[in-house]
């Protein structure tokens, strides 16, 4: 194996292949976001309450000792069973990183409903990774699924939709080396195949009972690389989206690197085109003055500006990934959006919203409030990026008329945009940690950034949320809103570099600790274990331009200063890096992990109240296998089951010595000849046995 950027510096057992392919390396090079604006803190400085204090920014607690507040592990195994009508359990113990199994309470049972490889279609070939096959790939369940739901679409439970993102691949792990030549450009071709986006159909005997996969279902459908999107909004159609292939501006074959998402109340399922920049070749000519505008534009977004290839060399069977050539230069502008997808019409286009912006998207979860104005809450996963806001022009239709279908489709191509400014200043009540506010950068259709047009702010987001001092986060991943409260939970999930020297802003009230010392030294537990904020929109209203906010959790093994859990002073399991967030019936988050290993533990799934006496008490349901990551949950307590998409298992293996063997752990001595025995990243529900 090459030698890979993070190699060596990655926190515990974290496979520096996962950083490589899944963000280009991001934590070893210097954030996107070179803004030296102040942070508010720095700007109005900041009037601490009693709370702010308590939580303490590592800086102010750094050496401090908290009481033991968070029991070992051991202790936090023995609490009393997480009260819950349908998905009763008594938290496990965290599993250590080097563990390839997956770790569910007792009293529960997992089982994969789908892996990679899985044929979709009756026409679909065998998996055999053996020999890589674009054309069966296609026809296969993709690679490292990521956000996921089941949609049951029948009264009787017995029919259901599995929808799930594909975000990345590692042909490391997935097939076998290949020379240069035809093999290695079918290899490329079934890697592009590989990710995108699935829907398949499930059906079960009853209500409590295993899903499984529907072969050869009429909606099963595989969305890859190549797979034509339509383009709406403001921005469609604009030079800044045209190629020698595409000179409408409109139409993009392919979606890749999608990480989380959302389903909306209208039926359909968003998702996030996250880390797009690695997939480019865009590199410049020694020399560039760095206030080339494409030179700005593409270093905002992280791309490699000097390394004559992409990471995934995908320019080498297509030529659009080639970026330097002046057919494609504007290749790049078309990924980054969200898309939106009508998984109940296998022969609809799916479509990326300009609307929405354009940046490294985690995600995005719909609220329509009790009006029916409808607002999409969206995180730009990077570290110092924004937190963002779209309110629709038009108003959500109940109903599943044609004309209120057709009005809600629309729904999403056309609003405000808004970018977030926390501070820190409480409201008199003293109720909430502090306030802040929706910035616009697109309002009734205008560009409300000086200098940039409509299309400028939609396809440059970064760069116009830069002009208006909003805040930069911690990595925004997931942010939802609550079905019942409308509460707005916001993951953040680490920021490595919030602190550190060469001018990167300090903590602030909403991202309060920093990884460095004045320094340089090093903090007890860094800004490395991310946290959780809640938001309530002012007046209820999901158009507010004001809101206020607390700190939900600040993450943390047992026993490290400045963990935070919603005041909770009972033994909570220790959490790191929240990413993806969920609710079940009864109203509680869940919250699953990327990059327990920095604690040495393996990534998991949390339950945490969010109300009454157990609120912040956090509990850990499940564990997945070494060098995965938990991602995409959904809870169905109501029917026993948990579903969880393991993402990346055994990354930091090869093909000639697997690290992981989920999900079939097949015995080298039982397999038969042609027996894949390696990692399969699979949709794996979790259901509890016995009586309901
Ligand atoms: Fe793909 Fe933001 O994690
Ligand atoms: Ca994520
Ligand atoms: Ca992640």
């Amino acid at each position: 194996m090459q030698q890979l950027p993070m190699d060596g510096l990655t926190h515990g057992n974290r496979s520096p292949v996962t950083c490589e392919l899944k963000c280009g390396s991001a934590c070893a090079y210097p954030p996107s976001n070179p803004s030296t604006q102040q942070s508010f803190r720095d700007v109005v400085g900041l009037r601490l309450s009693r709370r702010t204090l308590l939580l303490g920014s590592g800086a102010l607690a750094a050496g401090a000792v908290l009481p033991a507040l968070v029991p070992t592990a051991g202790e936090a195994n023995a609490a009393r069973p997480a009260p819950s009508r349908g998905l009763p359990f008594t938290a496990i113990k965290p599993v250590p990183d080097t563990t390839d199994d997956l770790v569910v309470p007792e009293g529960y049972q997992w089982f994969p409903i789908i892996r990679w490889g899985d044929p979709l279609f009756h026409t679909s070939p065998p998996f055999d990774p053996s020999v890589p096959d674009a054309e069966a790939q296609e026809e296969q369940f993709g690679y490292n699924n990521d956000y996921l739901d089941i949609l049951v679409t029948d009264r009787r439970g017995r029919h259901a939709l599995l929808c799930c993102n594909h975000e990345f691949v590692n042909r490391s792990i997935m097939f076998p080396p290949r020379a240069a030549g035809a093999a290695e450009l079918e290899l490329l071709r079934a890697l592009m195949a590989a990710v995108g986006f699935s829907v398949v159909e499930l059906e079960r005997s009853g209500r409590r009972r295993p899903w499984r996969y529907v072969r050869g279902a009429r909606l099963n459908r595989r969305i890859t690389a190549t797979t034509p999107f339509r383009l709406t909004g403001a921005a469609a159609g604009n030079p800044l989206l045209q190629t020698a292939a595409d000179p409408t501006g409109t139409r993009v074959l392919g979606t890749f690197n999608n990480c989380s998402g959302g389903t909306t109340p209208w039926g359909t399922i968003l998702s996030g085109e996250e880390n797009f920049h690695n997939y480019f070749q865009s590199n410049f000519p020694a020399g560039t003055p760095p206030t080339t505008p494409l030179y700005v534009q593409r270093r905002r977004y992280g791309f490699n500006l000097t390394r004559a290839g992409s990471s995934y060399l995908w320019e080498r069977v297509d030529p659009r990934f080639n970026a330097t050539n002046a057919s494609y230069v504007n290749e790049p502008n078309r990924f980054g959006y969200i898309i939106e997808i009508d998984p109940h019409d296998p022969t609809s286009t799916p479509r990326k919203h300009t609307a929405l912006g354009r940046f490294k998207h985690e995600g995005a979860n719909v609220r329509v409030d009790a009006d029916g104005r409808v607002a999409a809450y969206m995180g730009d996963d990077e570290r110092f990026e924004y937190l963002y806001k779209f309110v629709s022009s038009r108003r959500f239709r109940p109903g599943g008329s044609r004309s209120a279908r057709a009005n809600n489709l629309e729904l999403l191509t056309e609003g405000d945009l808004y970018v977030a400014r926390f501070s820190g200043e409480d409201r008199a009540d003293n109720a909430n940690l502090g306030v802040g506010t929706w910035i616009p950068l697109v309002a009734n259709g205008a560009s409300v950034v000086p200098g940039m047009s409509v299309a400028e702010v939609l396809v440059f987001t970064r760069l116009a949320a830069d002009t208006v001092q909003a805040t930069r986060m911690d990595r925004p991943e997931d942010v939802q809103p609550h079905p019942r409260t409308g509460k707005v939970y916001v993951a953040c999930t680490n920021n490595t570099q919030r602190g550190t020297a060469a001018g990167m802003p300090g903590a602030d009230a909403a991202n309060p600790r920093p990884d460095l010392d004045a320094a340089g030294v090093p903090l007890p537990g860094g800004n490395k274990h991310g946290h959780v904020i809640e938001i309530t929109e002012d007046d209820d209203r999901v158009d507010a331009t004001t809101f206020s906010w607390n700190l939900l959790l600040v993450c943390g093994p047992p026993g490290e200063v400045g963990n935070y859990f919603a005041g909770y002073e009972g033994p909570v399991s220790p959490i790191s890096c929240p990413d993806n967030l969920a609710f079940d019936s009864e109203g509680n988050l869940w919250i699953s992990t990327d990059g327990m290993q920095g604690i040495a533990y393996c990534d998991a799934l949390f339950k945490v109240p969010l109300v009454g006496e157990d609120r912040g008490r956090v509990q850990q349901f499940l564990a997945t296998p070494i060098n995965s990551e938990t991602t995409g949950p959904v809870i169905h307590d109501r029917d026993g089951s948990v579903f969880v998409a393991v993402q990346h298992p055994g990354d930091g293996g090869s093909w000639v010595a697997q690290q992981s063997f989920f999900p079939d752990y097949l015995d080298e001595r039982e397999a038969r000849p042609g027996d894949w025995r390696g990692p399969r990243p699979s949709v794996v529900q979790v259901i509890r046995q016995g009586p309901s």
